[in-house]
């Protein structure tokens, strides 16, 4: 697929495996170079150094239900890259027990609007 995003940079958070990594694959794919973040760090480099072979990869170990933490990754990504373009995964918030759905928004949707906030 060419969806013109080649040479633009992509941010995709709790990319180190599932949907994320999933993204963060078509977008090295589609040209794009990427920014990735989850909150094991181990995980982070298996996934960096898979992706690499994609393409130009950058990964911050962060926790985006932490704001100080979401900060300082945007602040190593813009350092790392001229920032074009955003993605995050999006929760399955209607199947999500009422119980985790606040997390799921705050954790999903919160982390997205701040990743925009900080690289203004
Ligand atoms: N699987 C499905 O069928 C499906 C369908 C629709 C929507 N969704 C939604 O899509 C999202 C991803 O699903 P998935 O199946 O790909 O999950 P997954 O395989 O568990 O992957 C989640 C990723 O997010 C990271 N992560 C989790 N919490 C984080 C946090 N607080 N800060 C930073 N990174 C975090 C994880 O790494 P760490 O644990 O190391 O942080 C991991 O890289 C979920 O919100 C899910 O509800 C899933």
């Amino acid at each position: 697929m060419q969806l013109g995003l080649h040479g633009k940079v992509a941010v995709v958070t709790g990319a180190s495996r599932g949907i994320g990594k999933a993204v963060a694959q078509a977008l090295l794919e589609e040209g794009c170079a990427v920014a990735i973040c989850s909150r094991n760090p181990l995980q982070l480099d298996v996934a960096v150094a898979e992706l690499s072979k994609k393409g130009r990869v950058f990964g911050a170990p962060t926790d985006v239900t932490d704001e100080n933490g979401v900060k300082r990754f945007i602040d190593a990504v813009l350092k790392e890259f001229i920032v074009s373009i955003f993605s995050s995964t999006t929760p399955a918030l209607i199947c999500a027990a009422p119980s985790r759905r606040q997390r799921l928004i705050f954790s999903n949707v919160n982390c997205a609007t701040r990743c925009l906030d900080f690289s203004r």
